[in-house]
């Protein structure tokens, strides 16, 4: 199917966009139309309609319970829609299996109970190169794999953990352990990555560490992070989509969220922020 005459620029800031692509190599990496997500008469999310385009940093902030993990298990397919469609590169995925959306470049980030504790950093690389490789983990010993164990080192790098390459996972800080999730995310060619609150339990250092993490990764990667952490969540991202009650409120650059008194009053309220 061509792209074409499909194609539209990613809307303008601060307009809603209903513009759905039909193509398959489409300028926007994520599009949701009016997507909604209910758990029995709770409307978790409600009609939720946004677009990510293609390589674009996001963040999704907004209160507890306001609906941003539901919306992230929505188009990872972990709790598929119960209305509206979600559309990943342009193709509408709204019924496939979650594993049929990593395959098409979908990530997100895991607790760290999926990491291999007492294997070394740069094998918990290789084995996940590995398995996105062969869309599993292999139970079986491994053969020599040239590529994975190239792809482990590239891996290393993009997580700053080169430094920590032979030590246990079990030996980890926090953060680091936080960091190879996130450097496992980008095993197998990634083109989205959704974060939930990656910064959660970690130290000021870690924290800043994390900021260098996700400024420096690819260009042509694109994520979504939830993040209560505003000092993190509006440095990484050129666009914030503030959330509230299972609904979008508003969309807006980091510096005008900041500076928006109804996010203020919503947000850093509930949460008892003081930055000034
Ligand atoms: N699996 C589920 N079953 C029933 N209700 C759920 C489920 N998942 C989420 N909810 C409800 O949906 C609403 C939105 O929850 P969600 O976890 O998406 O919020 P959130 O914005 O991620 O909040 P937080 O900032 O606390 O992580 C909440 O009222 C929550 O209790
Ligand atoms: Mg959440």
């Amino acid at each position: 199917m061509s792209a074409g005459g499909a194609f539209a620029p990613p809307a303008p800031l601060r307009q809603p966009d209903r513009t759905m692509s039909t193509g398959f190599n489409s300028a926007y990496a994520l599009e949701l139309d009016r997507v909604s997500r209910a758990f029995g008469a709770l409307r978790a999310i409600d009609e939720v309609t946004f677009s990510v385009a293609a390589g674009e940093r996001r963040a999704v902030i907004g209160s507890n319970g306001a609906g941003k993990t539901t919306l992230f298990n929505v188009v990872t397919g972990d709790f598929p829609a119960t209305g509206g469609r979600v559309r990943l590169f342009g193709e509408d995925v709204t019924e496939l299996a979650p594993h049929e959306r990593i395959r098409r470049g979908l990530r997100r980030t895991y607790q760290s109970s999926l990491l291999f504790r007492e294997l070394s950093v740069r094998d918990n690389l290789y084995l996940a190169a590995r398995g996105v490789a062969r869309g599993r983990f292999s139970l079986r010993r491994p053969a020599h794999d040239d590529g994975a164990r190239r792809a482990a080192e590239e891996l290393l790098s993009h997580a700053r953990l080169a430094h920590l390459a032979d030590t246990r996972v079990s030996e980890l800080a926090h953060g680091q352990q936080r960091q190879l999730e996130i450097g496992m995310a980008l095993a197998g060619a990634p083109r989205l990555i959704l974060f939930d609150e990656p910064a959660a339990g970690l130290s000021p250092g870690e924290r800043a560490e994390l900021v260098a993490l996700l400024t420096a990764l690819p260009r042509h990667i694109g994520f979504v992070i939830i993040e209560h952490d505003l000092e993190i969540a509006l440095r990484v991202v050129e666009k914030v989509t503030v959330m509230h009650n299972g609904r979008v409120l508003k969309h807006g650059t980091p510096h005008e969220i900041e500076n928006d008194a109804e996010v203020q009053a919503i947000y850093m309220g509930e949460h008892g922020y003081t930055h000034h």
